[in-house]
């Protein structure tokens, strides 16, 4: 039942059996304290405050943890963010080296509008286990746990790959539902699905979360389908190798300086797919993330006077243990209170 004790040569370099336990909980106490930053900002129409201050509570906890981190998605090159930069060192520096892709607010303007699915999301794993995927778009195309990966293909019409899952989950098109951006660029996609028979679900913004949905069949959503950001793709299968389910997904470049970019973080291949393996390697990924505002998974923050509450959900993908953590938090007590 317990898992074996750790070697001596790894104990201070990699997550250990034991170690990652604690991290796990750990993490959570991340992203708890960044929705609750970001929950001061909600609806208040200013989304790179409620960025701001969601980013710096993430980095003040993530450097209590007994981490040697090394942020690999993040808020952005180091010449445009400040903190929480792609390559920046956080945790004590002491303890296992880590790569941590991390996104203090998923959900900027759904936060400046009081909208749902706002998160704070943090993933880790040992170093070298995250796609370093540049800030660009992303095709994806993501199911459940119920559904094998070989039924999906990134290439295929929707309307395929839709009988495929609806064959696996042993029922109609009709009766799956996907979960799509609501965006110009997927009109097309949008009638294709329509035309499968498919229904739809259509978000404003949010597509980690619409990917974990696709993991939880209490969500009604089978199927996340679409084009959004590189760095939540990979956010996205870290979730899906703790809870179940895969991901298929290929970068998708406007221009040559997107090209560039992709060229400077190593990625030759510019057509590639990536598995959900390629992009969160799946032994020691830790996912935490907690609601900012209500939403499909998770609660938001609710606020009292001289607390609140949190909704979390904290994930290993060694262990498959998918666990639910309702805080409740006193800031008369505590050293630290959101700004
Ligand atoms: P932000 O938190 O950076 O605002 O991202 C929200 C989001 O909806 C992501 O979930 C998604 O991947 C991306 O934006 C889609 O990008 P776009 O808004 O350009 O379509």
């Amino acid at each position: 039942m317990f898992n074996k004790a750790p070697k001596k040569e790894d104990k201070n370099s990699e997550i250990s059996p034991f170690m990652d336990r604690n991290l796990a909980l750990d993490l959570v106490r991340v992203t708890e304290a960044a929705a609750l930053a970001a929950a001061n900002m909600v609806g208040r129409g200013d989304k790179v405050t409620a960025d701001q201050v969601a980013v710096d509570a993430m980095r003040e906890a993530l450097n209590t943890m007994h981490i040697q981190g090394t942020v690999v998605i993040g808020e952005g090159e180091r010449d445009e963010a400040p903190m929480l930069y792609i390559g920046e060192k956080v945790g004590e520096g002491k303890g296992p080296k880590v790569d941590i892709a991390l996104d203090p607010l998923e959900g900027t303007d759904i936060t400046a509008s009081g909208g749902p699915n706002a998160l704070a999301v943090v993933a880790m794993t040992d170093e070298g286990g995250f796609l370093n995927a540049p800030d660009v778009y992303m095709q994806k195309l993501a199911v459940g746990p119920g559904v094998s990966p070989d039924a999906l293909d990134i290439d295929a019409p929707i309307g395929d790959t839709l009988r495929k899952v609806a064959r696996e989950k042993g029922g109609r098109v009709d009766e799956l539902t996907v979960c799509i951006l609501n965006r110009p660029r997927h009109d097309d996609l949008i009638k294709a699905v329509r035309d499968a028979g498919a229904r739809i679900i259509l978000i404003g913004d949010g597509d980690v979360s619409a990917v974990m949905a696709t993991a939880d069949p209490d969500t009604g959503i089978d199927v996340y389908v679409g084009s959004g950001g590189a760095p939540e793709g990979v956010l996205a299968a870290a979730a899906l190798q703790c809870i179940g389910g895969s991901i298929l997904g290929r970068l998708l470049f406007r221009n040559n300086d997107e090209k560039g970019r992709a060229e400077r973080w190593g990625i030759s291949d510019l057509n590639r797919i990536y598995t959900t393996d390629d992009l969160a390697k799946g032994e020691n990924v830790v996912f935490a993330a907690t609601g900012v505002t209500d939403g499909t998974m998770l609660r938001g923050v609710r606020k009292f006077p001289g607390g609140a509450k949190t909704s979390s959900l904290v994930m290993r993908s060694k262990s498959g243990t998918v666990r639910r953590v309702e805080a409740t938090h006193n800031f008369k007590r505590k050293t630290w209170v959101p700004a």
